[in-house]
């Protein structure tokens, strides 16, 4: 049956899972708080970056986003009305250490405190991610995650998130998407903190991970039991036609170790890839990589958290000179897209789970979705959104049928909210926010994730 008679046939079978799977949505502070230096709150990256003439499409910024720091208790309700077991959302690390270190603020602390309490109170599990990406505007202009401290000053905070919320709070993520937070920000700048390096971001992905060694540790000390996860966004590769050629192949083997492996290899087997494709022959890499960095970075893991959004095609690069061994190519198919542009290919969530369990055997811990979902145009009848959930979830469980180890679901978003270089303009939300007002309106995919959720229960 062709998925698309999900949307409009409410009698369309469901994907099942076992009782005990964790239904989630997914938002992240920057996104949606607003409220850039309320209760003492320093700034981060993002409150500079917004700033910068040109970074963000039409000069939006994150000031008010979906105002969610004063309306806390009403996208609370909204959860508790669709049914989630469990939330993700992430801490502002400014708003818990406005310079990054030292100092903490408790009226940033008491925010979370509240918000996890409510939640708590609505029968939902708090899932906290604990850098979604704004760093305070302090350790950046100390060199950011290019400067091996940052590491350091995360598990600090981390630690302190965890001695205030770990009472109650035992599933924490470490950080979101290590290589986007890389690439984006700091090798082609056009994420905060806005710095075009190129290859010279690569320290940034060490230090990120040696960060979430060291906060993995300093949570797992003051939470007992506490489940630890990392959320990498993970792409299957794949080769733009049959007819490629050796150079394409080469590409994209370079594209997966820099997009995937360079994150899930020294989490999961304790090494990192071959960089040579990159130029980097050093184990050391000029002296970054230190001794016993790699036993932090791979101490287990209670879960891997996977960000799914779609596959990339990959061809050689047509000016090697240009510096990277690969180009980014669009499809040859001519599958569906999204607002954003981004093609809708469920099958590629199937690839990528079996993918990581044939690559990494008994190594692979847990798999956890913590981002799956979709932009579409503005509106309340979001069938097209409905299609692409319902296609993804017919595509994790095929691949839990082969044997993959999937244990939750976070649609990503709960909101509509500030997409980042995109400022307002793609809607990735259950909810229809209107920015002018700040008015919050379920669309047909919230009741369609409800019935789904309800579903699994019965
Ligand atoms: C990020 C989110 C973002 C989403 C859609 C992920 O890369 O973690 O913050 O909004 O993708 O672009």
């Amino acid at each position: 049956m062709p998925v698309t008679t999900r949307s409009t046939d409410p009698t369309a079978p469901l994907p099942r899972f076992p009782a005990d799977f964790v239904w989630g949505a997914s938002t992240a502070s920057y996104q949606i708080e607003g409220a850039p230096d309320e209760d003492g709150k320093g700034p981060s990256i993002w409150d500079t970056f917004v700033r910068r003439p040109g970074a963000i499409r039409d000069g939006h910024t994150g000031d008010v986003a979906c105002d969610h720091y004063h309306r806390v208790d009403e996208d609370v309700a909204l959860m508790r009305r669709l049914g989630l077991d469990a939330y993700r959302f992430s801490l502002a690390w400014p708003r818990v250490l406005p310079t990054g270190a030292g100092k903490v603020e408790p009226r940033g602390l008491d925010f979370y405190d509240r918000l996890v309490d409510a939640l708590l109170a609505a029968g939902i599990e708090p899932t906290p991610t604990l850098f979604h990406w704004d760093l305070p505007q302090a350790l950046e202009d100390e060199g950011g995650w290019l400067n091996r401290d940052t590491a350091h000053r995360f598990a600090e905070y981390a630690a302190v998130a965890a001695e205030r919320l770990g009472d109650r709070v035992k599933r924490w993520i470490t950080l979101n998407e290590p290589f986007v937070h890389m690439s984006f920000g700091y090798g082609f700048g056009v994420h905060a903190p806005g710095r075009a390096l190129l290859l010279g971001a690569l320290p940034v992905a060490h230090h990120q991970l040696l960060g979430h060694g060291l906060a993995a540790r300093a949570v797992r000390e003051a939470v007992p039991g506490a489940q630890v996860l990392i959320a990498n966004n993970c792409t299957p590769v794949r080769l733009r036609s049959d007819a490629a050629a050796e150079g394409d192949r080469a590409a994209a083997e370079a594209y997966d170790i820099l997009h995937n492996r360079l994150f899930n290899d020294p989490l999961l087997i304790g090494r990192y890839p071959d960089l040579s494709a990159y130029g980097m022959t050093d184990p050391t890499w000029g002296g970054v990589v230190r001794d016993g960095d790699l036993q932090t970075i791979s101490a287990p893991l209670d879960g891997l958290g996977v960000n799914y959004y779609n596959p990339s095609w990959i061809t050689a690069p047509a000016d090697p000179a240009a510096g990277l061994p690969f180009d980014l190519a669009e499809p040859e198919e001519a599958y569906e897209r999204t607002s954003f542009g981004w093609p809708v290919v469920p099958d590629g969530l199937t690839e990528l789970l079996t993918g990581l369990r044939a690559r990494y055997g008994d190594a692979l811990p847990p798999v956890w979705i913590t981002e799956s979902g979709c932009a579409q145009p503005a509106g309340l009848d979001d069938r097209a959104r409905i299609d692409y959930l319902a296609g993804h979830l017919d595509a994790l469980a095929r691949a839990a049928a082969q044997g993959v180890d999937v244990r939750g679901y976070f649609t990503w978003s709960l909101l509509d909210n500030f997409e980042w270089a995109e400022g307002f303009h793609q809607r990735f939300g259950l909810v229809e926010v209107d920015f002018a007002t700040g008015g919050r309106t379920p669309r047909a995919s919230y009741a369609w994730y409800r019935r789904l959720i309800a579903s699994q229960r019965s």
